[in-house]
């Protein structure tokens, strides 16, 4: 980007400092709509000078240079139209965890940390396990649950290709590929005669015709990611329904689903012959987990 000299002085206007660039960035997001204006500023900002958010507040008279500050513009242009800024910094934390984002696979929520937290609460972490985690994405769940439990191996299905090579490079990355398996397949398809001691998914459970596909951030996420059938219930009906011929005498199934499907999961978990049967609510308090035991 070129800077104007000034007309009357032929003087050319100081780069802004960090404090400007952040006030007006979080102005413009507020305005355009970001539900966490300041975050998202600082998140930009952050990827496009490669410094994190405690240099910004230690030096807020810093001036970055033109080749970062044309970065940070061109990121925030993109945000301003809408495109996550997962996608755009290529990462999102989850659980303890830093994970490679792209636009083939959804970006993970802070509520499946719920689903993370139920299996370590009820699941014998120091014993040497078998976890199958179904539609795996960037690997989040299936990754956190590896770093949690060392003795634990995790085989991570998923169908896509792009979350495939997405997933593998994470778990290489984390120093976790010995522990955890990606493979490519649908469902419990390429686990035929295994049995597990903990199925854990968050799979697709948004119904076809649901409003939220095409608003916000989740416009941009992969419609397979998300989408279910007409009711939202079409992956979750499959995986209950077969995860008993995939798990041990007493194993766990542990899924994330709708804050309305609650009753109807809780009826799947019930006809497929699961005990123990529990919805669990997230932090807004929603029904977000059911998690049943297989007598
Ligand atoms: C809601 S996303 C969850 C991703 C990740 N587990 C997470 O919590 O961030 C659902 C995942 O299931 C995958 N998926 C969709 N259909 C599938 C199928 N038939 N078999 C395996 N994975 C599938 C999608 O590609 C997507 O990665």
């Amino acid at each position: 980007m070129t800077r104007e000299a000034h007309p009357a002085t032929g003087s050319t206007p100081p780069q802004p400092t960090l404090a400007e660039l952040r006030r007006s960035a979080r102005t413009r997001l507020e305005a355009a709509g970001s539900d966490s204006p300041a975050a998202d500023a600082d998140a930009l900002l952050a990827h496009a000078l490669g410094r994190d958010r405690a240099f910004f507040l230690a030096h807020p008279e810093h001036r970055p240079p033109a080749s970062s500050l044309a970065r940070f513009r061109q990121l925030l242009a993109r945000r301003l139209a809408g495109e996550p800024v997962a996608h755009l910094t290529g990462r999102r934390g989850f659980w303890s965890l830093e994970l490679k984002v792209t636009a083939e696979t959804l970006i993970p929520r802070p509520e499946t940390e719920l689903l993370v937290e139920a299996a370590l609460a009820r699941v014998d972490g120091d014993r040497q396990l078998r976890v199958a985690d179904l539609g795996t994405g960037t690997g989040a769940i299936a990754l956190a649950l590896a770093d949690e439990c060392p003795a634990w191996r995790v085989t991570a299905v998923e169908a896509s290709a792009g979350a495939l090579v997405v997933a593998r490079e994470n778990a290489r990355r984390l120093g976790l590929a010995d522990r955890v398996q990606v493979v490519a397949g649908s469902w419990f398809g390429p686990l035929a005669g295994e049995r597990f001691d903990l199925v854990v998914s968050n799979p697709p459970y948004v119904g076809v015709h649901e409003p939220e596909l095409y608003e916000g951030d989740v416009r941009f996420e992969p419609r397979s990611a998300l989408a279910a059938g007409r009711d939202g219930l079409g992956d979750l009906r499959r995986i209950v329904g077969e995860a008993p011929g995939h798990l041990v005498a007493g194993g766990w199934l542990m899924v994330e689903h709708g804050f309305q499907q609650g009753e109807a999961v809780r009826r799947l978990f019930l006809e497929a012959g699961f005990g123990g049967v529990e919805t669990l609510r997230d932090l807004a308090g929603h029904e977000r987990v059911t998690v049943g035991r297989l007598d």
